[in-house]
């Protein structure tokens, strides 16, 4: 295996610190919510998070978004990043010294925070980590490609693996963006008072009731009358029923969940 051109390493490694975010530049702003992405694409992000009211929230400087390019850290003159996998097999892992040094670089720049490595064998992600997530300071967030990353790197910084659901990405930049989205929207502030995340899905661990708006009727659907009756208290109780069916019949694990 071939030595890393040091010095030309570090130039690179510098300029990809830069942070990355919407219009250029994301300003770095003490304390502020903070999310650092290591990633082989860096150019995906902020992609989503960058539209409506998480793009205004980061340009507004409620959250902010470092992302982090991995080739400069990688191996030799082509920088590799993966070799094939100790005992044979498929595919290729991501290496061990790359990833070591390219987390050991961000981390430099941030206090204590959680480390989370996208991946289909990780936990499955909840609105209750998402909330504890956008809690806390804000991840540093490892996007993997390939058929994974060396395990060493995981046991030696300990590193959360998270699932967004059971079935195989291409690589975790999606699954990130998900995650940030879920995270970034609780954050105080980023939503604006307009939108209440009080009743929405799994935040009372059921499923939201259905909404209704003008027109009244409808390719002659009509909204249903309790709605329109004025009554708030009938209001309510139709929609405590509404959800509470929605979660018996589409999701009994969360209402076996609700019931204990
Ligand atoms: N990377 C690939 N598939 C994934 C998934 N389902 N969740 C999180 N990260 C992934």
């Amino acid at each position: 295996m071939s030595e890393p051109d040091r010095s030309h390493g570090r130039k690179s490694i510098r300029a990809s610190l830069k942070p990355r975010a919407l219009d250029g530049e994301s300003p770095d702003l003490a304390g502020v919510w903070r999310a650092d992405v290591i990633t082989l694409f860096p150019d995906v992000f902020p992609g989503v998070l960058g539209a409506s009211l998480t793009g205004k929230g980061l340009k507004d400087g409620k959250w902010q978004l470092h992302t982090h390019d991995l080739r400069p850290y990688g191996e030799g003159k082509h920088r590799n990043v993966d070799d094939t996998p100790a005992g044979g097999g498929a595919g290729m892992v991501m290496r061990a010294d790359v990833l070591g040094r390219a987390i050991s670089e961000v981390l430099r720049h941030r206090p204590p925070c959680p480390i989370i490595y996208m991946s289909p064998r990780g936990k499955p992600l909840t609105q209750t980590r998402t909330q504890v997530l956008a809690d806390g300071p804000g991840p540093v967030i490892l996007c993997g490609r390939f058929e994974g990353i060396d395990q060493r790197v995981i046991d030696h910084f300990k590193i959360e693996e998270v699932s967004i659901g059971d079935y195989v990405l291409s690589g975790g930049e999606l699954a990130a963006q998900v995650m940030l989205d879920a995270a970034v929207r609780l954050i105080p502030g980023v939503l604006g008072n307009e939108i209440s995340t009080e009743n929405e899905s799994f935040s009372n661990g059921l499923l939201e009731h259905p909404h209704y708006t003008r027109p009244p009727v409808w390719e002659d659907l009509k909204i249903p009358a309790v709605l329109m009756s004025g009554h708030h208290g009938k209001v309510a109780e139709w929609q405590k029923q509404q959800s509470e069916a929605l979660t018996q019949e589409r999701r009994p694990d969360l209402w076996e969940a609700f019931g204990d």
